[in-house]
């Protein structure tokens, strides 16, 4: 019986502070400092969640675009690529738009890894120079229009992109020389 009168009146001094509490935050001097030390507390585990995510996320790598940009199935076996189109198509196209990309140290991160994989998936299936004898006649010739057009407009490369990688961002004298390019090989289709 000893115990339970101690457990009685503790609970009576908890209810008694819940009540004296209450009161407080009813009055017209609501206690500030008490809810910034709450947000406080709060915060504090969402950033240490935070973390704790950004830590677990290294630990699952993307998978890697590291196949040869140049094999049997790159557009030069179709179009003959003169070398100062070649060398654009090198800085500012061919790491999304190819089997081969560059990584810079930072894409090792996650999930900056992860963010430039979907630039990669997403930019290799809508066109990929190193599988360009893979598309039919007519798709090459949709797909070359499209190139200048992209270029042309300044679309491509993605301004994503060209944050990070500065000599990507095409003079004007480059986006002509593309569209150029694209221009007299679509001729020479027609005149064949
Ligand atoms: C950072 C990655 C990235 C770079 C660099 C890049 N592209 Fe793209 N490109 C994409 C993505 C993603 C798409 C598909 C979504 C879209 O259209 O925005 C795309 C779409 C395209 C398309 C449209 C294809 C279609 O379906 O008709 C063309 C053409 C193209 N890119 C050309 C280029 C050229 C030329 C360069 C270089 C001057 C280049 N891109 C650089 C990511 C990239």
């Amino acid at each position: 019986m000893r115990n339970g009168g101690a457990l009685f009146a503790k609970s009576q001094m908890r209810s008694l502070r819940l009540s004296a509490g209450r009161s407080v935050l009813q009055g017209s001097n609501f206690p500030l400092g008490r809810i910034n030390g709450g947000m406080k507390k709060w915060l504090k585990r969402v950033a240490l969640l935070f973390v704790f995510l950004a830590v677990a996320a290294q630990f699952y790598p993307t998978p890697k675009n590291s196949g040869a940009i140049k094999g049997a199935g790159h557009v030069a076996n179709v179009f003959p690529v003169p070398a100062e189109v070649e060398a654009i198509l090198v800085k500012a196209c061919y790491d999304c738009h190819s089997n081969g990309t560059r990584y810079p140290w930072y894409s090792r991160l996650q999930p900056v890894a992860w963010w430039m994989g979907q630039h990669v998936v997403d930019g290799k299936r809508h066109l990929n120079f190193s599988e360009f004898t893979s598309y039919e006649p007519k798709r090459r010739k949709s797909k070359l229009q499209a190139v200048a057009d992209e270029v042309d407009m300044g679309h491509m490369p993605l301004p994503s992109y060209t944050w990070a990688h500065r000599d990507a961002v095409l003079t004007e004298a480059e986006k002509a020389l593309v569209v150029a390019w694209v221009e007299e090989t679509l001729e020479n289709l027609e005149s064949k």
